[in-house]
């Protein structure tokens, strides 16, 4: 009796994977996992009825608070962004791999199987995870290379009919949407409306901008204009206002890891309200020698989990290091949603390295400055010797 665990969207890759498995795999038992990072919930729906029809066994779980405690809460605080990318489906992949590889294990299965195809990111994202277990890893659509044709003939012939080609293909989560396929490919193309479902044109923006205020404590969000929050509602809600504000779509051309450029829509209202809050506040309470080092931290950060290696020791120690600057990241920061744009116009905490003792308004000892005047760019100077400007000859090189 040989089991395999696939991890199931409802899709028609993933779909198709069920009976191959059975027929071109030799699999007795397929069991479809799917997990919830915040899809919507028609799609669940479906997927439930299909998975149904066509698996063994199927089981359905809510990850979703998991998904925001555990990877969108350590993604806000380490300003992640790949290439302007807010990294949705790059951080959903590896818990979902991970709960497929719990319910395998659980099961005593043999194998563990993943619908993506050899030519994106997700792919070595679920291997990645997979590969740490001994589980065969089965990826049948990278394997058979089949036409989107061909598929849909195969699901026919088991039951289950998929609408004629979508024109889009999207991934979604509770942090953001993807959008791309056909024209969208194409990166002179200019994309209809209709691709956009979280966020308002800016045309169909209203006029009057909205004020909302952001509460940080070690740097996750914690509450929304006073009143605490937990992560799933306030991201929920940030998508709701910052939608209607058309606050947060993204159009750019993506480095992939297997190293071709792809040209890439998003829309995540929550997550740039969220990032731009909290990369502000970073700037209110971290010293400037943290700041710097932190970019390169960020920046790292930000490439392994676009690779799906949050395995590599490094993603721990850096977590580990981000974690130790969070501890000062408090406070709150007010963001102003306007067509389009969510800028930040005020922010305020009890660990501000601001000091009022240097303000304009304030008598001060200046004296002390002086020296440091004098050797402030002494280098640069002694670089520059033969340019230097002399009282008698201005302008002119000194002989
Ligand atoms: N380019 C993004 C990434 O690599 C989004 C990919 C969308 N994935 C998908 N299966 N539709 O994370």
């Amino acid at each position: 009796m040989k089991k395999v665990v696939l991890a199931y969207s409802g899709g028609l890759d993933t779909s198709v994977c069920i009976p191959l498995l059975r027929e071109h795999y030799g699999y007795d038992e397929v069991i479809a996992v799917m997990v919830d990072v915040g899809q919507p919930e028609a799609d669940i729906k479906e997927a439930k009825a299909r998975a149904e029809k066509m698996s063994d066994r199927h089981k359905l779980i809510d990850a979703r608070e998991e998904f925001v405690r555990d990877y969108i809460f350590r993604l806000i605080k380490a300003n992640g962004n790949y290439e302007g990318y807010v990294l949705g489906t790059a951080i959903a992949r590896p818990l979902i791999a991970q709960k497929v590889v719990e319910v395998a294990i659980e099961e005593r299965a043999d194998a563990v199987a993943h619908g993506c195809t050899g030519k994106g990111n997700d792919q070595l994202r679920f291997d990645a995870v997979f590969r740490t277990t001994d589980f065969d890893v089965i990826a049948p659509m990278r394997e058979l290379d089949l036409t989107r044709e061909e598929e849909r003939k195969y699901a026919q012939e088991h039951g289950v009919s998929f609408e004629s080609e979508k024109r889009w293909s999207v991934d979604e989560n509770i942090w953001s949407r993807s959008i791309e396929g056909s024209e969208l490919e194409e990166p002179s193309f200019v994309p209809p409306e209709e691709i956009f479902q979280w966020t308002a044109s800016v045309a169909n923006a209203p006029e009057a901008a909205e004020i909302i205020k952001i509460g940080f404590k070690q740097g996750v969000p914690v509450s929304l204009d006073g009143t605490n929050i937990d992560g799933v509602s306030l991201i929920k809600k940030l998508n709701e206002i910052g939608g209607k504000h058309g606050v947060g779509r993204t159009d750019i051309i993506e480095d992939r890891v297997l190293g071709f450029k792809a040209r890439e829509t998003y829309e995540h209202p929550a997550a740039t309200i969220l990032l731009v809050a909290h990369r502000d506040l970073e700037q209110l309470v971290l010293t400037r020698n943290e700041l710097r080092f932190k970019a390169f931290v960020d920046n790292t950060w930000s490439e392994l989990v676009y690779q799906g290696l949050v395995m590599d020791p490094l993603y721990d120690s850096l977590n580990a290091f981000v974690d130790k600057t969070q501890e000062r990241v408090n406070g709150s920061v007010y963001v102003k949603l306007e067509k389009g744009t969510a800028r930040v116009v005020g922010r305020e905490s009890p660990d501000e390295l601001y000091s009022k003792d240097v303000s304009f308004d304030v008598k001060q000892e200046q004296k002390g400055a002086e020296g440091f005047s004098m050797y402030h760019g002494f280098q640069s100077r002694l670089a520059g010797r033969s340019r230097i400007v002399t009282k008698n000859k201005k302008g002119g090189k000194e002989k």
